[in-house]
């Protein structure tokens, strides 16, 4: 078992929903999903040092608005660990609330993720069968939270809690896009008509790169899309801003919304776009990367 550290910095990378195929609902209301998903490298981070019981503090660009308080999922998710022990967290927001890209859900799976290193209860976090008792704790949280344990590419089915991690995809370059309007995921899922909807073709072919990928994901959905759009018009204008961009190969929202990505066929091009993007919109969150890959910098930093 790993000895305490002093502190413990872990990044928390936004989660996208290349597809997201809704195919059934439970007795209790929940969804039945069958997703692909990968991180991107744009992140919030937490910084976690000394404190006699667990506290909050939230700061970045991101941060106005998120509470510091017990609603918060890294309060909640830490204090499911932490038995008598303290730290001193510092939240830095990068990603938008309630966006469709998992901001609360990647925070609550990277506070564990570090805090379980600052505690000395865990070395690193290269094994699935931990993230895999952790997560099924964790689920009780929030559906999403399991799959953003080791931000890896998954195809997730359940309501979102069963992972299945998949080969690296990448990368895929991709711009993601939010036209700040905040979107409710229930109100998202109630407003979706067919509740069953075919899943993704049973087995993943092997892809080799982008221009093999996008082919394939442009036959998959997202099902979430049409009842966010009737919710949220914004997120129209940002999928056709994305379309009119001469290289860009598919727009698409992620999750409940109302992030949107598009994916390029180079860096060259993404880039191009990002910035020109960021420029025309400059009251939107623009952010372009690379997806697929395992995001590299998720294991936490010990100091
Ligand atoms: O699990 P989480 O708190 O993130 O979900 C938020 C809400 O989204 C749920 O209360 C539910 O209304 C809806 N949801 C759903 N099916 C899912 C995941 C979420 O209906 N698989």
């Amino acid at each position: 078992m790993a000895s305490r550290s002093n502190a413990v910095s872990v990044l928390a990378p936004a989660k996208v929903n290349l597809s997201l195929h809704v195919t059934g609902q439970r007795d209790d209301g929940y969804h039945l999903l069958d997703s692909l998903v990968a991180f991107a490298p744009v992140h919030d981070r937490l910084d976690i040092s000394h404190g006699n019981t667990l506290s909050l503090t939230v700061e970045g660009p991101e941060g106005a608005g998120v509470p510091a308080d017990m609603d918060n999922l890294v309060l909640k998710a830490a204090a499911m660990f932490a038995d008598d022990r303290g730290a001193a967290i510092t939240l830095t927001k990068n990603l938008p609330s309630a966006s469709g890209i998992g901001g609360g859900s990647a925070d609550a799976a990277a506070i564990v993720r570090g805090l379980m290193v600052f505690w000395g209860l865990a070395k690193d976090w290269d094994d699935p069968e931990l993230a895999d008792a952790v997560g099924q704790k964790l689920a009780a949280l929030g559906a999403d939270i399991p799959m953003c344990l080791l931000n890896r590419p998954a195809r997730v089915s359940g309501i979102g809690d069963e992972i299945e991690y998949i080969s690296p995809l990448g990368p895929i370059p991709a711009i993601l896009i939010n036209p700040r309007v905040e979107v409710s995921t229930p109100a998202v899922f109630r407003a979706l008509k067919s509740k069953t909807n075919p899943p993704m073709p049973e087995t993943l072919p092997a892809f080799k790169g982008v221009q093999d990928f996008v082919p394939w994901l442009t036959d998959q959905r997202n099902d979430l899309q049409e009842p966010a759009l009737a919710l949220a018009p914004e997120i129209g204008k940002v999928l056709n801003a994305l379309e009119a961009e001469p290289d860009c190969m598919l727009a698409r929202m992620s999750g409940s919304g109302a992030t949107c990505f598009g994916i390029f066929p180079n860096k060259d091009s993404c880039y191009a776009a990002t910035e020109r993007l960021y420029t025309d919109h400059p009251d939107w969150w623009v952010a372009g990367g690379f997806l697929g890959d395992q995001f590299e910098l998720s294991l936490p930093k010990v100091s």
